[in-house]
Parts: C-alpha cells; sequence; structure tokens
C-alpha cells in the first residue's frame, strides 16, 4: 500500500475522547471529525449537529460518514519498544529473569529468523495482531538478520502501519551461533536496513529505520562506538535497553570499568541523542536521569515486562516529574500482551505497587503522587509515546493538521438494562465490556481501560486509510 495514496475525504461523527495534557482526558460525545484526502484533520467540531455538518463546511456537502455507536473514537496506540520474533514466545518466561530467560528462550527464537519463511509467517501475524489492538505506530526489533529485517519494513509498509523497524547488532556475549562476526558487519548490516526501509518509503511517512544495539552487555565498546557514529551519519533514530535488572546493571559495571554509569557507556558512544529510546529504565541514579534529560532522549516504560521478569517497578512519576519524555512498550516478550490497552492498565498497576513499597510509602502522602491516573496512563500509551517516537506534531490526539491515525472503540451493552438495540446481541457476549446504561462517558472510558480487550478495537486507522476492521465494523 503506497503512502501517497488518497484517503475517501470522511467526517467521522460521534463520541471522541483523547488526552489534551498528561493529567485531562476530554471527552466529546457528539463531536464529528473532518479528514480530509491526505488523512488530515481539517476541522473538529464539538457539538454537531449530524444533519448540518456536512453543509456546514464547504467542499464537504457530499464527504462520506462515518459514525461510531456505542462507543468512540480514540487515538491510535504508540507502541514504543517491542519486539516482533519474540512474537512465538508470548507467555513463556517460567521463573526466568532476564539473562537466563534471554539464553533459553530468546536467542534460540530470534536465531531461526534466518529462515524468510518464517520470518514472514510470524512477522505477518505480530503486525496484524498490533494492528487488531489498536496500535497505529510500533517500534519494533527484529533481528540480526538483514533480509529478514528488511521484509518486516516490508510488511509493515503493506499493511499500513507506522513502523520504526530495526536490525539487532550483539558482538558479544551471545551464543555462537547468534552474534555479529565483527564491528564492522554490524555497522555494515545496519546501514543496509538502513538504506532498505529509507529506499521503499523515502517520505518516511509510514517506515523508518532505526538503529538497534541490543544492549551494552551483547555489544563491545567499539560496536557501541560504530553504531553512535552511524547514528551521527545517517541522523536515524536509536534504541536500545537501560538498567532493567540488577544483575543486568552488575554486568554492565564490569564490562565498562571505567564508565561512570549504564547511561555513561551509551553517552561515551554518543547514542544518547534525541531520537533515542531507552527501554526500562528502572534502576537509574538521578544523575543518568539528569543525563537522559540533557541529551532529550526518551524512555519507553514496560511495566508488564517487567513484572513478568521481576525485573523492578520503574518510578515513573520521578520521571515524569523531571521532565523526560515517556510512553508505553508492550516488550514483547518479555512481555505477554501486544496490546497497549493492557499495558497502559500495568503502569497503573505498577505506580500503585511504587506507592505501596513501603509500609511508610503507603501509609503517607507521598503514595498519592506516586499512583498515575487512568488519563495519564491513557496520555503515556498516545501522546507520551508519540513524542518517544518523533510524531508529536503529527499523531496522538484530535486537532486539526493531526494525521488521523485512529481506533473506533465498541462497548456492549445488555439489552435489558441499556439500549433496546443491544450493540453486540444478547448479553453483550461478543465484546468484553457491558454497558448497563447508566455510565457517563467517562465512566465508559475508564470500563474500556479496565476490560477491554481486542474484541472493543472495531476498527483502525492510518494516515485516515482503514487498516484493520472486525465484523463489528459498520461504515
Ligand atoms: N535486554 C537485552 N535484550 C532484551 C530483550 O530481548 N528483551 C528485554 N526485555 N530485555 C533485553
Ligand atoms: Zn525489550
Amino acid at each position: 500500500m503506497a503512502a501517497s495514496v488518497p484517503v475517501e475525504k470522511t467526517i467521522y461523527l460521534g463520541a471522541f475522547a483523547h488526552c489534551v495534557s498528561l493529567a485531562e482526558l476530554e471527552i466529546v460525545e457528539k463531536g464529528a471529525l473532518g479528514v480530509n484526502e491526505q488523512g488530515v484533520i481539517s476541522f473538529v467540531e464539538k457539538e454537531v449537529d449530524v444533519e448540518d455538518v456536512r453543509k456546514r463546511h464547504d467542499g464537504w456537502h457530499d464527504a462520506r460518514i462515518v459514525s461510531v455507536k456505542d462507543g468512540f473514537f480514540f487515538p491510535g496506540f504508540i507502541d514504543t519498544h517491542t519486539h516482533a520474533p519474540q512474537h512465538p514466545n508470548t507467555g513463556l518466561f517460567g521463573k526466568t529473569t532476564l539473562l537466563d530467560w534471554l539464553d533459553k528462550y530468546t536467542f534460540p527464537m530470534e536465531s531461526s529468523f534466518s529462515s524468510l519463511d518464517k520470518a514472514s509467517r510470524i512477522y505477518t501475524n505480530f503486525v496484524s495482531r498490533t494492528l487488531s489492538h489498536g496500535t497505529t505506530t510500533c517500534a519494533y526489533y527484529a533481528t540480526r538478520h538483514v533480509e529478514a529485517t528488511n521484509l518486516l519494513a516490508d510488511i509493515c509498509l503493506a499493511r499500513g502501519q507506522r513502523a520504526l523497524v530495526g536490525r539487532v547488532c550483539m558482538d558479544r556475549l551471545s551464543p555462537e551461533y547468534y552474534r555479529d562476526e565483527s564491528v564492522e558487519s554490524a555497522v555494515q548490516d545496519s546501514k543496509a536496513c538502513i538504506n532498505y526501509v529509507r529506499s521503499i518509503d523515502a517520505e518516511g511517512s509510514i517506515v523508518r529505520p532505526i538503529i538497534t544495539p541490543r544492549f551494552a552487555p551483547s555489544c563491545t565498546a567499539s560496536c557501541l562506538a560504530g553504531l553512535g557514529k552511524l547514528a551521527q551519519e545517517t541522523d536515524a533514530f536509536v534504541q536500545t535497553h537501560v538498567s532493567e535488572n540488577t544483575s543486568e546493571c552488575a554486568l554492565v559495571k564490569e564490562l565498562f570499568p571505567d564508565s561512570e554509569s549504564y547511561t555513561h557507556v551509551y553517552e561515551e558512544a554518543s547514542l544518547l541523542t534525541p531520537k533515542t529510546i531507552l527501554a526500562h529504565a528502572i534502576h537509574l541514579s538521578a544523575e543518568e536521569r539528569k543525563l537522559i534529560k540533557e541529551r532529550g532522549s526518551k524512555i519507553s516504560h514496560c511495566p508488564a515486562s517487567n513484572t513478568a521478569l521481576t525485573s523492578g517497578c520503574c518510578p515513573v512519576r520521578e520521571l515524569l516529574n523531571e521532565g523526560i519524555t515517556v510512553g508505553l512498550g508492550t516488550d514483547v516478550s518479555g512481555g505477554f500482551s501486544p496490546s497497549i490497552l493492557e499495558e497502559a492498565r500495568h503502569a497503573i498497576w505498577t505506580s500503585r505497587f511504587v506507592a505501596m513499597g513501603t509500609p511508610a510509602a503507603a501509609a503517607s502522602s507521598l503514595n498519592n503522587a506516586a499512583k498515575l491516573s487512568t488519563a495519564e496512563a491513557l496520555y503515556l500509551a498516545t501522546r507520551g509515546g508519540a513524542a518517544v517516537v518523533g510524531l508529536k506534531d503529527r499523531v496522538g490526539g484530535f486537532e486539526v493538521g493531526k494525521e488521523f491515525d485512529v481506533q473506533m472503540i465498541r462497548l456492549g451493552s445488555v439489552p435489558e438494562y441499556g439500549d433496546k438495540e443491544g450493540a453486540f446481541g444478547e448479553n453483550g457476549a461478543s465484546g468484553p465490556v457491558d454497558l448497563f446504561g447508566f455510565e457517563s462517558a467517562e465512566e465508559k472510558v475508564e470500563k474500556w481501560v479496565y476490560s477491554g480487550d481486542d474484541r472493543s478495537c472495531v476498527a483502525v486507522w492510518v494516515r485516515g486509510r482503514l487498516v484493520h476492521k472486525t465484523a463489528r465494523y459498520e461504515a
């Protein structure tokens, strides 16, 4: 699907919700969003007389109308960190923690992507999955295989999902069967992927390349430096992991004894840029956070993975208070779900664990300060994520000039209590969220956040183009 194919001029009618700031979720019950042929929002109305809307806008009298019933439009989710080749391992972590989990599950699976046939099947399936959960932009790690990485970019472009796609670099402390032969080959192969991705989408509006050193323990200092130089030469995004697990942090100290901290290892390699996405960032010192803030690098918070691998609870409130840009990442298959909605729930839970961390914290007023609200979690899932992946002026909310990356959410109603027409048949059984007719607009969103899943997401658009729909989408 070419990125520049025009879409049909459309007015989206009905309720919409989006985060206008970290703390504030705006819900409009009778809205209209006019989306032009370039997939850009041309007008936003908040109290709409349905009959009238087409007439009131010059040149829109014959525009297509798409209405949402029993639900609302919501900005598409941004997944700022996930591993597409780990999809087959989703849900498998047993009692491992990061380093033995990598050896037991991750490296054997990733190495099998030397098979293009396997890569094609798994990547096609995973991109469909993330889209079906409302993810319109995704920062993907692929594997060290150039052809399979390029194939992932092809698949994202064909499906119309915005993506950052990175070839993983690792030239030490990984099994011999799955390791870069040299610094030169790691840099050359990364360059080949950058050139390929830029050749298939020169405009960079759907797929973009991202330089991907796996993490400091699996890269020599010269490999990191080579990739830092490549980032400068190509002005590409960078993604890696930082300070996820205490054993990993100890290993970094051992491997880089002259570096002041884990974060400084990346700083010394010129890898901390405003286009750098650092995943996890759980055990950072105040100095490391200050350095990240100064460099303008961004953080991907991956709470489901952090609990699954018992890595720790990231103190997100501190990051936000210090002005660091934060988004959410599913981190499949450390994380066990491709859903950013699920991740938003985990972000809220994790913030509560931080609040309850010690009896003193639980008893003090500090606990409320640590807790993320529903609105804040949704902000991280949309606008926060958009800022992490360099799209803050283009997606994440409903303003004139933003591109229409959106999901349509529908909720079920129990006919005897709510709407007689009951959206999904008897007992609302085909959707995960039941409405009983008493819920305010805010309560509908709350119910979705805590009980919704991919069955609630009935259609997804990227730049105004429909890229996913279920049987419950009625145009
Ligand atoms: N650190 C290095 N590689 C990985 C990975 O694949 N997943 C996670 N969660 N952490 C990592
Ligand atoms: Zn990861």
